[in-house]
């Protein structure tokens, strides 16, 4: 065929395929208004750009290689300032000769390109765009409803390398959100390089193994964890930067401070506390308040941080502070009743005061979390992160604190999505509708509060990441099934005066997202299956096109789902979908949530807690839990009354959504006469499946080293089928 015949021939397969889609933003825009003709983008076009715009240029030219050489009057794409628009505002126009990008700063163009690499091919994100592509003529004008659109990282709890960093960074650029708020310190782990103290990061950096913190949330048997050296943290925010995002650093203090704690023991108050109940572990997690050389260490590290990140604000924590610590404290009870602070919570005001005071010989501001304001003491300049619920996002709106609302409930993206699956604890699930169906006006915000808030931030803490690491390496992937599709959800809210509905959004998302997620290889959430019985039968279907397949959890085979099954199999069998590079979570039937509930009783060598007695376990009704932690050869015996005949019976420490306050070093043993007992395997992260051959009179956890870095273990009812 000749060339020219097979350019024809391209041009019109892409002209069915881009010039006449509907134009769908994320998150939607100010207004968009398509006109009839198109454009069509060759390798020949011209990239032009004004000189300011060189690295958004170069981030332009990796998803989209086009011709920087010869400056074309026709056939171009233009990035220009436009004093006349407003920060992050952007005007983008793609007409018959060209396309032209207008942005009132650097952030406006930026944002700009984001909203027309959506009008390209998916195949744009895995910067391998084919050419010709054929787009519709449109007008778009935009601007964003909060000036912060944020997104916390914990990385103190699961470390993740600087290459998943800027994954998430990416991913946060497509959204348009613009802060990254990078927490990098809490009592997990420490993971900024000091110079001055390397100690804090090459050592409180891991856990596990001969690191002296111990394990926790995982990896319980290697030495685990990571730190970014200083160059490191300038690579991360230098890759933010291109891509309009500022980096926020956060220390947590003055609790959350574990790490440290362990690592450099002098922060902690001057006293022994009692270690009886915790295998001698100091878990004391509070810098002392009374200690004037935890001042000069914090400016050290101050002075540090401030060469690395640029922001205006440096988060310094102020939330969950376990006062008990304070209370046993002579210095830092002695300090209160000098500068007249009536209770623990100004205690900490004073330090949180003292702290931003410090910042501000270095020009910075301070954030804080909202407990930190519950004292009565900061002034309102400060900068709140509101998490804990809508009610104290309210409170400190109305205290005159501007307020980035991120209440749990809505906005942590750690939560699971809906009742069956992997994720923290939310007892309806936190889904893409609890976030579409957030508004100011149904949370009770008035006019006035509403001017106080400063922003919008989504989050992932990272206690459950660890443990989801897929075997094949791949990092992100339980990330990505979290973020995806919730923070476009996020972002809506952030960026868009005018937002979609819930049903919207899901539209846009599977007409044109889903491709996109795939281009990229990213994970994304797929609604669960609905299953159900019907004439002895289970009748299994999703909406979106997915596949389906079923596990059985007595063999862990997985089969395709081609038809209705045996009701037989209801309480043994899970569902799951995959589409692309998505999947649905793994859900089973009501029945597969049911157990067996065997009259038995239990004993232990370890104490309970009154109200949390082993009791509860053989009721069924919830978990114990202990008053120390666990060494070797402590352990918990059930005995059942009958002789017990079960297929599968699954034995959990710690709680049940997360890995922790659990025996990690521990085996099972089984008694198949009620006289004597056999081991039948070791615990791996506080879980034992056991699938039983014959019936058995009783069974045992046994402890066979120190638990967890906590001061003790649950207990969860044993789930017997
Ligand atoms: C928090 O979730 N403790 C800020
Ligand atoms: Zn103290």
């Amino acid at each position: 065929m000749k060339p020219l015949l097979i350019s024809i021939i391209l041009l019109f397969v892409q002209v069915s395929v881009w010039a006449d889609q509907v134009v769908n933003i994320i998150p939607q825009p100010l207004s968009v208004v398509k006109g009839e003709s198109s454009f069509v983008v060759n390798s020949r076009t011209s990239l032009v750009f004004d000189k300011e715009l060189e690295e958004v240029a170069d981030y332009l030219l990796e998803y989209l290689p086009l011709d920087t050489k010869k400056q074309r009057k026709n056939n171009a794409l233009r990035l220009k300032l436009d004093k006349e628009l407003g920060k992050e505002e952007y005007k983008l126009t793609i007409h018959k000769k060209g396309i032209e990008i207008r942005g009132g700063d650097y952030g406006g163009v930026f944002n700009g390109i984001q909203s027309l690499l959506q009008i390209l091919p998916p195949e744009v994100y895995a910067k391998h765009a084919e050419f010709p592509v054929e787009v519709p003529c449109v007008e778009i004008k935009d601007a964003p409803q909060y000036t912060y659109r944020g997104f916390l990282l914990d990385v103190a709890r699961t470390f993740q390398p600087v290459d998943e960093v800027k994954r998430v960074l990416d991913y946060m650029a497509y959204c348009k959100l613009n802060k990254l708020h990078f927490h990098l310190v809490d009592s997990p782990g420490w993971r900024m390089e000091v110079k001055k103290y390397p100690h804090l990061a090459e050592l409180g950096g891991y856990r596990g193994g001969d690191s002296p913190l111990h394990p926790i949330y995982g990896s319980f048997f290697q030495k685990y964890g990571g730190y970014y050296t200083q160059d490191q943290l300038r690579e991360i925010v230098a890759y933010a930067a291109q891509r309009n995002i500022e980096v926020i650093p956060e220390i947590d203090m003055p609790g959350h401070s574990k790490s440290i704690g362990t690592v450099h023991p002098d922060i902690r108050c001057n006293y022994t506390p009692d270690t009886s109940y915790t295998n001698g572990m100091d878990l004391r997690d509070v810098w002392c308040v009374a200690k004037e050389s935890n001042y000069q260490l914090i400016e050290d590290i101050v002075k540090e941080m401030v060469e690395i990140f640029p922001s205006e604000y440096i988060h310094i924590g102020g939330d969950e502070v376990s006062f008990k610590w304070w209370k046993e404290c002579p210095d830092c009870q002695q300090l209160m009743k000098e500068k007249g602070l009536e209770n623990a919570a100004q205690l900490e005001q004073y330090f949180i005061n003292r702290v931003t005071d410090m910042l501000a010989k270095y020009t910075k501001k301070s954030m804080v979390w909202d407990e930190a304001v519950d004292g009565g003491l900061l002034p309102t300049t400060t900068m709140v992160t509101g998490w804990r619920g809508v009610k104290q996002c309210l409170q400190t709106t109305e205290q005159g604190y501007p307020t980035i609302i991120m209440p749990s409930s809505v906005f942590y993206l750690d939560k699971r999505q809906s009742p069956h699956e992997k994720g923290h604890s939310s007892r309806q699930g936190l889904s893409l509708q609890t976030i579409c169906d957030f508004t100011f006006e149904d949370a009770g915000f008035s006019d006035a509060q509403r001017k106080n808030i400063a922003g919008i931030e989504g989050a992932f803490w990272s206690e459950i990441y660890l443990s989801n690491i897929s075997p094949e390496g791949r990092f992100s992937d339980y990330l990505e099934y979290m973020l995806f599709p919730r923070l476009f959800g996020v972002s809506e809210v952030a960026w868009s005066k005018s937002r979609r509905s819930y049903e919207e959004m899901l539209q846009v998302l599977q007409g044109s997202f889903y491709d996109r997620l795939s281009a990229l290889n990213a994970t994304f959430r797929l609604a669960s299956p609905v299953v159900k019985v019907e004439e002895g039968k289970i009748i299994a279907s999703v909406e979106d096109g997915s596949k389906l397949y079923y596990k059985d959890i007595r063999t862990d085979q997985e089969c395709e789902y081609r038809e209705p099954l045996d009701a037989a199999l209801a309480p043994y069998v899970t569902f799951q979908s995959r589409l692309m590079s998505g999947r649905s979570a793994e859900i089973g039937l009501p029945e597969y949530y049911t157990y067996l509930n065997p009259e038995c009783t239990a004993t232990s060598s370890l104490p309970f807690r009154e109200n949390r007695s082993l009791d509860r376990c053989i009721t069924y009704k919830g978990d114990a839990t202990s008053t120390r932690a666990a060494k070797a050869g402590d352990w918990v015996e059930f005995k059942f009354k009958e002789v017990l005949d079960a297929s599968y019976i699954k034995i959990i420490t710690g709680y049940k959504h997360l890995f922790r306050r659990l025996i990690y070093n521990g085996h099972i043993e089984v008694s198949y006469d009620g006289q004597t007992f056999e081991e039948v395997g070791k615990l791996s992260n506080g879980l034992f499946v056991l699938r039983p051959q014959k019936g058995i009179h009783a069974l045992r956890i046994v402890s066979d080293g120190i638990s967890d870095a906590e001061e003790y273990v649950i207990i969860q009812p044993l789930e017997i089928k």
